[in-house]
């Protein structure tokens, strides 16, 4: 059985999934270096030499490769990743992939990412803290229908990492499927 853990950047992905991972003696990959990997450029490299669109077409491809060879495995998502091309149709339709949405608040969304935006192409030349919150809360707005067709949706808000990987357990064990 796979986990595939999806939400916004700044959600918590790559930290939860490799927390879960560890937890449940799992392998733990994430997409966004794998995509890095193949194109030997780092995310920000490829946004910036080579565009969002083809971006898009790199996540879609390795997506699909890496649905084909997934075995006992937690994947991360990029935070866009299930809203383009037949992404989500792809993972809902996998039998032995379970998707989990990390699901965060606005407010706590904006102060993580503020710090981070830099390192972040899509939001990187955002400078002021309400003009952030304004474009995440758009975004999210957009993003929330393919998130929210996960088969678990688990609220990290005001939960620590180590709280969210319990609280998945749980919900697998109820969904009977962990
Ligand atoms: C993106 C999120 C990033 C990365 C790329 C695009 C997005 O991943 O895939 O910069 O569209 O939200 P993280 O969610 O891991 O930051």
């Amino acid at each position: 059985m796979n986990i595939i853990l999806c939400g916004y950047m700044g959600s918590g992905k790559s930290r939860i999934g490799k927390l879960f991972a560890k937890t449940k003696a799992m392998k733990c990959l994430d997409l966004d270096s794998e995509i890095s990997d193949r194109e030997g450029l780092s995310i920000p490299e490829i946004f910036k030499h080579k565009g969002e669109i083809y971006f898009r077409k790199a996540e879609i491809e390795t997506l699909k490769h890496r649905l084909d060879n997934l075995e006992n495995t937690v994947l991360t998502l990029g935070g866009g990743t299930p809203c383009y091309g037949h992404n989500l149709e792809l993972i809902k339709k996998d039998p032995d992939s379970i998707l989990v949405y990390l699901k965060v608040k606005l407010d706590v969304l904006t102060n993580r990412l503020f710090h981070e935006r830099h390192q972040r192409p899509l939001i990187r030349d955002i400078s002021e803290k309400d003009q952030l919150k304004d474009f995440i809360r758009k975004h999210l707005f957009e993003r929330r229908f393919y998130y929210e067709q996960s088969a678990i949706t688990i609220n990290c808000s005001s939960r620590s990492p180590g709280e969210v990987v319990e609280t998945l357990e749980k919900e697998l064990r109820n969904s009977k499927r962990g």
